[in-house]
């Protein structure tokens, strides 16, 4: 496995902020890792993962990905560096509310004027088990489709490196499940993958590494054996898939 995120001596101050959101995190992820960030709320977690996807830039130290120096890029290099290498989800979906399901997916792939996009499009989302609603629009789509979608919006121009900020975080427990066993399913395909969450049972379940965070430092960095990885979740979220 080679290296794929290093971040070196990491602080975050934000405006107006008293205290610092990170006090030097320094670690490194390979490629092809499943790593939950843990701690409570105000430790740091989503500033990390947004400095990870070059959404935000660190007061000091550095953050390499996949061979970018993040600090070096300029907006526009950011910009693009987020559009060819990030798949980000977030908590509340974040779909856009005027578009069906399949135009939300294709957005990412309209910015790189990806010309066959659509059947990409609906391939990724009948694999990801929501085909069948592609033309919906996200208000007549449950929690857990809503999150689908925003999977295969992440997933559609494959990038290095998917991120996950609370993906479960609104979703009940059994549409969680099923949005972590497609996690679990794609880091068995290869998918590098960081996700933050509260839930200790969800990270120990699925990811192979729990980083531990409080105060904006590094507590605990943790390989786990995973337990857990039934077949049985992953055959659930891919009923819809065709055979390859
Ligand atoms: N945009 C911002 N401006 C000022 N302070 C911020 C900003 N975003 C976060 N903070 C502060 O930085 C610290 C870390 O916040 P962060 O959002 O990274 O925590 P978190 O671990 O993701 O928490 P949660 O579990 O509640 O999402 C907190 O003290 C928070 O108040
Ligand atoms: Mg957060």
């Amino acid at each position: 496995m080679s290296e794929l995120v290093r971040l070196t001596d990491i602080t975050k101050v934000y405006q107006g902020g008293v205290t610092g959101a990170l006090n030097g995190v320094s670690l490194a992820i390979e490629e092809g890792e499943f790593t939950a960030i843990m701690g409570p709320s105000g430790s740091g977690k989503s500033t990390l993962l947004n400095l990870v996807a070059g959404l935000d830039r660190p007061s000091s130290g550095s953050v390499t990905v996949a061979g970018s120096d993040l600090g070096r890029l300029s907006e526009t290099g950011l910009a693009r560096f987020r559009r060819d290498r990030i798949g980000f989800v977030f908590q509340f979906f974040h779909l856009l509310p005027n578009l069906t399901a399949l135009e939300n997916v294709l957005i990412p792939a309209r910015l790189k004027s990806r010309v066959s996009a659509e059947s990409a499009g609906r391939a990724l989302m009948s694999r990801l088990g929501i085909g069948e609603v592609a033309d919906r629009y996200p208000s007549r789509l449950s929690g857990g489709q809503q999150q689908r979608v925003a999977v295969a919006r992440a997933l559609i121009n494959q990038p290095t490196l998917l991120l996950a900020d609370e993906p479960t975080g609104a979703l009940d427990t059994k549409s969680g499940d099923q949005v972590m066993a497609l996690f679990a399913e794609l880091h068995q395909e290869g998918q590098t993958i960081v996700l933050v969450t509260h839930d200790p049972k969800l990270a120990t379940r699925y990811a192979a590494r729990v980083i531990s965070m409080l105060d904006g430092r590094v507590i605990d960095d943790a390989r786990l054996e995973t337990t857990e990885r039934k077949p049985a979740d992953v055959i659930r979220v891919r009923s819809e898939e065709p055979s390859r």
